[in-house]
């Protein structure tokens, strides 16, 4: 008896990221399309404060009761921040989605902002308070430390940031699916090139598939072969060029190189 407590109460740890209780529909929709409401229930919007208002500024995921990973370039260190969770709509109030206030902000310490190409694009948000997981917030899954996906790995960016280049942002949670393109094809010469870096994951980029789906700071989900999403990017830069242009996909934090220093941070803080 005890044995089979102990058994599921491990399986249901292990189930405790990366399984929506809404299933996302994983369309091969070519330019994006809009997301099943509450399938992707890690995603949250960051949002700042100015002259008493709020403005979505980016897009995050929840990775503890209290954390939020988020690319570092999201953060100005004069601004007020809030995350919104288990939202779909920005602009309309719904119910069980949950806002709180963020009470630190953790930028990797090698982030520069003058020079993005250089990576370490990762942010760590400490909510206020731990949030409860229900069926529209839950945990995202992070890959093991070091998991590199292989060329043309289907994952979905997810986010409510622009749905074409130069174009409106969305009120409602967008996914476009995109194809992983290894380090050796994303950092030769007519791809991105020097500016890839291994810290770095590239998707996207045969100029037809939407990378403009997804804004900064957003996760790069991908899943797993035992049926979790993992979040193996995040949301860095693309194209000045365009959203869509070939040959330059959407750069993303690669997430499995950051494992232990989220670990530390979460530990030390
Ligand atoms: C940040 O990047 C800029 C541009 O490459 C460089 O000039 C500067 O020295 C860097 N700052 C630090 C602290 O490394």
């Amino acid at each position: 008896m005890i044995r089979t407590l102990l058994l599921s109460a491990l399986v249901a740890g292990a189930l405790s990221c990366g399984v929506p209780t809404y299933p996302p529909s994983v369309t091969r929709v070519v330019g994006g399309e809009e997301a099943t409401p509450n399938s992707w229930p890690w995603q949250v919007s960051v949002q700042y404060n100015s002259n008493g208002k709020w403005y979505h500024i980016c897009g995050g995921f929840l990775i503890a009761n209290s954390w939020v990973l988020t690319a570092a370039h999201c953060i100005s260190s004069s601004r007020t921040y809030r995350v919104v969770l288990g939202q779909h709509n920005l602009n309309i109030a719904e119910s069980g989605s949950l806002t709180v206030s963020v009470s630190k902000i953790v930028v990797h310490p090698k982030w520069n902002s003058s020079d993005v190409s250089n990576g370490y694009d990762i942010a760590l948000l400490k909510l206020a308070h731990p949030v409860s997981l229900t069926d529209k917030i839950q945990l995202a899954c992070l890959p093991p430390a070091g998991t590199i996906l292989p060329n043309n790995y289907p994952c979905y960016v997810t986010g409510w940031g622009y749905l074409q280049t130069n174009g409106p942002a969305s009120d409602v949670l967008q996914q476009g699916r995109l194809l992983v393109v290894d380090y050796d094809t994303c950092s030769s010469p007519d791809w991105w090139g020097s500016t890839m870096k291994t810290n770095m994951i590239c998707a996207g980029g045969d100029g037809v598939i939407s990378s403009c789906n997804g804004d900064s700071g957003g996760p790069l989900n991908c899943l797993a072969a035992d049926g979790r999403w993992e979040v193996h990017g995040i949301v860095s830069f693309g194209s000045s060029l365009g959203c869509n242009y070939y040959h330059k996909p959407s750069v993303f934090t690669r997430v499995s190189k950051y494992i232990d220093w989220i670990k530390s941070v979460i530990a030390n803080n």
